[in-house]
């Protein structure tokens, strides 16, 4: 079963509000969801989150793994126990991210990315990636209130626009790729016949 959902683009993209709609419609078919976001979801998490997101500068790979410990305590304490019990698990941002952010954004390398996130997951990796897509500078122009990472600049969306594409084209069975530049009935539509075809 492909139960482990993550939603992936860009800042701005709307992974927020498709993950609230999917949600419920799988709710409404009688799935027990749990939702989570990364970083955080757990205690440390959260707190990881805030350095990572409000705190002092750190350096890439001290970011990178900041980002890798946050999700493998996510991984151990709630994502595997709900996958375990038959929950449907909704992630806001996952693995991914990392790849894409810091592999390709902060340029430390997909590959060597990947392999730090490695032993934190073991064999829980997202069985459907999301990819909602949006221009990067559709992305800027949407963001409320940019974290530290989110307000890196044009440039460094591109990069990770890029990032996200290579991944999906490396990974087509895992990836499922929404143009979110369109009307959200219209990227939910598309999501949910997604998971539907997966289910
Ligand atoms: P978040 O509040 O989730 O932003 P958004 O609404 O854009 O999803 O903030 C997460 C930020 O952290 C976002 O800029 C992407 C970045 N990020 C990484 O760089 N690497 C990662 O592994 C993750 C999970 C997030």
């Amino acid at each position: 079963m492909n139960r482990y959902v993550a939603l992936e683009g860009i800042d701005g993209a709307g992974k927020t509000s498709v993950s609230t709609a999917l949600a419920l419609l799988l709710e409404e078919a009688g799935h027990e969801v749990m939702r989570v976001r990364e970083p955080g979801g757990t205690a440390a998490g959260e707190g990881l989150r805030r350095i990572l997101l409000d705190g002092p500068p750190v350096t890439p790979w001290a970011e990178a793994l900041m980002f890798a410990a946050a999700r493998a305590q996510l991984v151990t304490d709630v994502i595997r126990p709900a996958l375990d019990r038959g929950a449907w698990v909704l992630s806001d941002r996952s693995v991914y991210s990392s790849l894409a952010y810091q592999g390709a954004g902060r340029q430390l390398g997909v590959d060597r990315v990947r392999r730090i996130n490695q032993p934190g997951l073991g064999s829980t990796w997202p069985d459907v990636v999301l990819l909602l897509t949006v221009s990067p500078q559709q992305g800027l122009d949407r963001q409320a209130r940019p974290d530290r990472i989110g307000s890196q600049g044009l440039a460094f969306l591109e990069a990770v626009a890029k990032g996200f594409a290579g991944l999906a084209r490396d990974e087509p069975d895992r990836f499922v790729v929404v143009d979110a530049g369109r009307p959200m009935e219209q990227v939910l539509a598309a999501a949910w016949n997604a998971l539907e075809a997966r289910a």
